[in-house]
């Protein structure tokens, strides 16, 4: 049997990070804009296209419904959905990327219908769409669910008032690309308000879509005929970038983070300089340092602007390595601390009840052989590796690779040693300490 080979960081810790680091596309909102391209009746050109396995998926699900795709550059595109037929995406493809729901929305916005597996099960504890199959048929729209399927259809849509009971990025985002060209005015409630769903609205708008309020928790959107191609440019991740400022932190080091939006990074300095990190800003760029100890603190994860879910395992690993006793709180995801257990493998002291963390900051880590188990995860793994003492490996890191473009080459680009191996097929140090741990 053909056994696909595993790839792991390999790390040796201990060197401060150094230099600049360039900020790519994000994730969260180009995994929505690219099913939105469905909508549009002309060829997008679409760039800043980060270089990730989530955004290979996406574009492998556009192409076996009939769109073409072609790269004008690395992170450039055009497609051309005017030839799609299809409204199904099947099971095998969906099932490897869980932001694939939004092919339902967009789908169903320009065709009345869709076929769409129910996304795959997901580390972060219970993620359910029942937010999303409402804004469905509040728009009019038939939902089952059939064999693992998720079947919509509809007579054709029409605007319609939708509150949703959760504060949901997906679900609010899959609003917008159904109703984008339902009939009438929809007006969505309690809506979420993440950069990522601002740079949907503004993209749909760039094709003479009309959406308002994208970005506070009230967004309207009157019906459209006709959506025009559009050439745009997907904004900074936010997440990636508080990654690399968490990474500088943690090593001592002093790095500009170049290409973000200092007002998407608010919450994200704000907690970081509480922990004792300095931070300057500029125009387009942040410079990450610290000139004193860190120090304690308590943070609570919360929807936009509130301090992002998911920077919460990034932080975590800063205050392990800070003075006193800190708590983070997790006030959105269901289960989020799964990567406690590897932090431990590495000298952490952190005990976890239901959505609350208490980490005694020990000062330092130690490297030790170690596996991502979901993206943010496993960037934490990364951000333990480069501050710990010694060398750690990180094995499942395609779990990395979904996120984070060209992470090994940024890194070692900032004076991290780190470098990217198969995986033997036992891991001798890791399982010897396994068959001890029995
Ligand atoms: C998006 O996930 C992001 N993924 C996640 O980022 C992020 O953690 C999350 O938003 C919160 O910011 C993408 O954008 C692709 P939600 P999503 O719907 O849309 C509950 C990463 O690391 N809920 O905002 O799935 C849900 O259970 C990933 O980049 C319902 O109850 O998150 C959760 O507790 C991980 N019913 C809360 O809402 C629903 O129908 C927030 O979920 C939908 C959600």
């Amino acid at each position: 049997m053909s056994t696909t080979t595993q790839y792991q960081f390999v790390i040796r810790g201990g060197r401060p990070l150094v230099g600049e680091v360039e900020i790519s596309g994000a994730k969260n909102a180009v995994v929505a804009i690219l099913p939105a391209v469905i909508l549009a009746d002309e060829p997008c050109i679409i760039e800043n296209v980060p270089n990730i396995s989530d955004v290979e998926i996406s574009l492998r699900i556009l192409t076996e419904l009939g769109a073409k795709v072609e790269r004008l550059a690395a992170d450039k595109y055009r497609i051309d959905a005017t030839g799609i037929r299809s409204a199904c995406v099947p099971y095998e493809s969906a099932r490897k990327m869980r932001a694939s729901y939004y092919f339902m929305g967009a789908l169903l916005g320009r065709f009345g219908h869709s076929r769409v597996s129910m996304p795959g099960g997901c580390p972060l504890g219970d993620r359910p769409i029942d937010q999303h199959i409402k804004a469905f048929r509040k728009l009019g729209a038939v939902c089952k669910v059939d064999r693992g399927m998720v079947d919509i259809t509809s007579d054709g849509l029409k605007g319609n008032q939708i509150f949703f009971d959760v504060v949901t990025v997906g679900a609010t985002m899959n609003a917008i690309l159904a109703a984008v060209k339902a009939e009438g005015l929809t007006v969505i409630e309690n809506a979420a308000k993440e950069p990522h769903i601002v740079d949907l609205a503004s993209f749909l708008n760039s094709m003479g879509a009309d959406i308002m309020g994208a970005g506070t928790d009230t967004i309207k959107i009157r019906g459209v005929k006709y959506l025009r191609g559009t050439s745009y440019a997907v904004i900074p991740d936010q997440i990636e970038a508080g990654t690399y400022m968490v990474a500088a932190a943690a090593t001592g080091g002093n790095v500009l983070v170049k290409n973000v939006i200092p007002k998407h990074l608010e919450s994200i300095i704000s907690v970081m300089e509480k922990i004792g990190v300095k931070i300057e800003q500029f125009d387009d760029s942040v410079r990450v340092s610290v000139d004193g100890p860190l120090v304690k603190t308590s943070i609570k994860t919360r929807p936009h602007p509130g301090f992002p879910t998911d920077m919460q395992p990034q932080v975590s690993t800063l205050l392990c390595l800070a003075d006193g006793t800190s708590m983070i709180k997790e006030g959105v995801s269901e289960q989020r601390f799964q990567y406690v257990e590897e932090l431990r493998r590495m000298g952490a002291d952190i005990q976890v009840d239901g959505k609350v963390a208490v980490i005694e900051g020990t000062g330092s880590l130690t490297g030790a052989p170690v596996k991502a188990c979901d993206l943010r995860a496993g960037a934490a793994l990364m951000i333990a590796g480069l501050a710990a003492s010694g060398v750690t490996t990180i094995e499942d890191i395609y779990h990395i690779e979904r996120g984070y473009s060209e992470m090994e080459q940024k890194l070692r680009a900032l004076g991290a040693e780190i470098t990217k191996e198969p995986v033997a097929a036992v891991n001798p140090v890791r399982r010897q300490t396994e068959q001890d741990a029995v």
